[in-house]
């Protein structure tokens, strides 16, 4: 990161761009707010984005792109087979991992599919820090099952562990030991890890896991898709790569797998994704199933477009004043939180600034589903859009009962170079308001509740009427103000 001191001495993050397309915003009234939660079945998914003031539902897709991007986007090889776009692709992906092989996919969870396709056998387990909900529920459906090694203090909300998603090696020693090989489908590192807050995992500790895995026989598969944040961290947090080159990071940390795939709308700020080995017989396994399931070889499943635009924002990822962008920005939003009292997960990662939904509203059980009430009362108090990532995220136990989240947590993410500094103050005032009023937050109850990933589709109501009393509240707090 550039390094700019301040005279004041205050800790500002600084961008290392400037604006030259800009999209129109509405922040529509409370009352409006109220109706469109209301509509949307108290789940921000369902919201209509016109109705969204500032959207922090997520940074997948929806990162700022540089000019080069579009500028590569205008040169794109429009063909079905042999698509000299491709080729591109493959060349910078191949040069920045260092693997042979590169399979294109349409998005991350394509990627998961063929994975848990080719590696999953029924009644195997996958090991992993931690899980992330399209992966948990591949292995699932292929008949597998997951176990989560994270270090205990991943779990802990406040914390100054500085790589909170690593893995625990005595954990890992422990189920490959009590398990053996054979039922173990791979070993899964999620770098940076989203579901306990965007946090890091360390070099240090790929190195282990990897040394581990190789005696044992098993393979390494590391999910990339917040790899862009993982890279600012481990620069920035572990000292013995303060001078390494992003390349020369990125690189080792690829020798170190086996498999390595990721969500194009995230790593690279455009849309697709793509799988990565040197692994001969695996690879001509995953093969067959790219035209079955995305495409042919040369696009699966991307446009061309996008795919330049990839190639160009994979290049861009090793570009620090690139990448810092994200993690100055939650970690200024964070500050703000925590300087009003509100718990955040700390230390800020990267991806977004994750509330502490259990502390925030401590009245509401976990099966009235906090994180998700919380969302929307945010949405209707600010017009910001946040995810639930708590137990409405989860799927129900075999026996049809909660399966209650680790952490109930509400994430605002912020996507790449969209938001300025006053939008983030903005969203710091409008949840110290909510946060004074956090009494008047009540439950959500399921009125229609998927089987599968059910916090995408999933239609909820309130316990009793609060949605109401809260914009009422706004109303006379804010006088005419939107
Ligand atoms: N793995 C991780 C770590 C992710 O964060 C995501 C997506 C995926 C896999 C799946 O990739 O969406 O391209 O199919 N995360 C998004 C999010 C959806 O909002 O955090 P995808």
């Amino acid at each position: 990161m550039t390094n700019v001191k301040f005279l004041s001495g205050e800790n500002i993050p600084l961008e290392m761009h400037k604006i030259r397309m800009v999209q129109r915003v509405h922040l529509l009234p409370v009352e409006e707010r109220l109706l469109r939660m209301q509509e949307a079945g108290f789940n921000t998914f369902l919201l209509k984005n016109r109705d969204v003031f500032l959207d922090m539902l997520t940074d997948s897709g929806v990162n700022a792109m540089s000019e080069n991007q579009y500028a590569a986007m205008l040169k794109a090889d429009d063909s079905y087979a042999g698509s000299e776009t491709f080729y591109r692709l493959e060349a910078v992906l191949r040069d920045m991992f260092g693997k042979v092989h590169f399979l294109p996919a349409h998005q991350g969870r394509a990627c998961e599919n063929i994975i848990s396709r080719v590696l999953v056998k029924p009644g195997q387990v996958a090991l992993m820090n931690y899980h992330f909900t399209t992966t948990k529920a591949h292995i699932l459906l292929n008949g597998g099952d997951i176990e989560e090694l994270i270090i205990d203090e991943g779990l802990n909300i406040q914390s100054d562990n500085l790589f909170k998603g690593n893995m625990d090696i005595g954990k890992l020693s422990e189920a490959i030991n009590r398990l053996g090989k054979e039922k173990i489908s791979f070993v899964r590192i999620e770098a940076g890890t989203n579901l306990v807050g965007g946090q890091p995992v360390s070099l240090q500790n790929m190195r282990e896991v990897s040394s581990i895995c190789r005696k044992a026989g098993i393979k390494l598969v590391c999910d990339a898709s917040l790899l862009a944040d993982n890279l600012y961290f481990i620069k920035t947090r572990e000292t013995e790569f303060a001078h390494a080159p992003l390349k020369e990071i990125t690189r080792e940390l690829a020798s170190l797998m086996d498999v390595i795939y990721f969500s194009g709308r995230k790593l690279g700020a455009a849309r697709g994704g793509g799988i990565l080995t040197s692994d001969d017989t695996l690879f001509a396994h995953m093969r067959e199933l790219v035209p079955l399931f995305e495409g042919f070889l040369t696009y699966g499943g991307m446009s061309v477009r996008e795919m330049e635009a990839m190639t160009v924002g994979l290049e861009e990822t090793l570009d620090i004043d690139v990448i810092s962008q994200t993690p100055i920005f939650v970690e200024a939003l964070c500050n703000e939180l925590i300087a009003k009292g509100i718990s955040v997960v700390t230390p800020p990662g990267g991806l977004g600034c994750h509330i502490d939904a259990k502390q925030f509203c401590a009245h509401i059980p976990q099966a009235e589903y906090p994180s998700g009430a919380l969302a929307a009362a945010l949405f209707i108090a600010s017009g910001v859009r946040g995810m639930e990532r708590g137990t409405l995220s989860e799927q129900r136990n075999e026996d049809g009962t909660e399966c209650l989240a680790d952490m109930e947590l509400v994430r605002l993410a912020i996507p790449k170079r969209v938001y300025t500094l006053s939008q983030i103050k903005y969203t710091a005032d409008r949840i110290a308001w909510l946060f004074e009023h956090r009494h008047l937050i009540g439950g959500l109850t399921f009125t229609e509740e998927p089987t599968v990933l059910r916090f995408f589709l999933g239609r909820l109501q309130p316990l009793g009427d609060w949605p109401a009393a809260l914009a009422k509240q706004f109303r006379k707090d804010f006088g005419e103000s939107l």
